[in-house]
């Protein structure tokens, strides 16, 4: 089974990537967490531009959003809400709505932030955005304040992936220990 981890920050040493990879080392065997790496590229939307051709790295993350069983988003806050190149791969992906591979797609949202409160507003935004856009975003969060000073999240991460994976095909019985 494969999970796909979207970070939505560009930062070379985003906390919230930092988050994915750590998820990455506490799947179980059997679930795979690929990063995907290309939102940089992402196009603003256009309503006009999806008369033509996907741009690449549109269809990029529609494929590949379509080739796993659930995703990851990690997300910091920006001013209270998401990034905006974070929202605009959403709106992106949601295009169009009969065919976008987040339909029903299970959507674990988890956040750092290096304020107080680890990006709660911004997960917030992001799960009622991915869940318009079709996603099943299950209820678990992980939102890890002062992110600069926060290493140790084995536990809390732990938990919240264990609910993702409830949602995968074939639950899976436990975390790496
Ligand atoms: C434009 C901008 C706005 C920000 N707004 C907030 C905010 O509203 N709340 C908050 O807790 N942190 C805010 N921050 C700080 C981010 O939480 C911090 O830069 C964080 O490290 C970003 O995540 P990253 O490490 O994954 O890049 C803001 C940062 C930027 C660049």
């Amino acid at each position: 089974m494969r999970v796909l981890g979207i970070s939505g920050s560009l930062r070379r040493d985003s906390y919230n990537t930092k988050l994915l990879r750590a998820a990455e080392e506490l799947l179980p065997p059997g679930v795979e967490l690929e990063v995907w790496d290309e939102l940089k590229a992402v196009p603003p939307f256009d309503e006009d531009d999806e008369l033509g051709p996907a741009p690449a790295a549109v269809a990029s993350l529609r494929d590949a959003v379509a080739a796993v069983d659930a995703i990851m988003v990690a997300t910091p806050e920006y001013n209270a809400s998401i990034p905006g190149q974070l929202k605009n791969a959403v709106d992106w992906l949601s295009r169009p709505a009969a065919t976008t591979p987040l339909r029903n797609k299970p959507a674990l949202v988890v956040g750092a932030s290096t304020g107080a409160f680890g990006a709660v507003w911004a997960q917030a935004e992001l799960r009622k955005v991915l869940a318009t856009a079709g996603a099943r975003v299950v209820e678990a969060e992980l939102a890890v304040g002062h992110a600069l000073t926060r290493f140790d999240l084995r536990d809390e991460l732990g938990e919240a992936l264990e609910v993702l994976l409830t949602e995968l095909p074939v639950r899976r019985v436990a975390l790496v220990a």
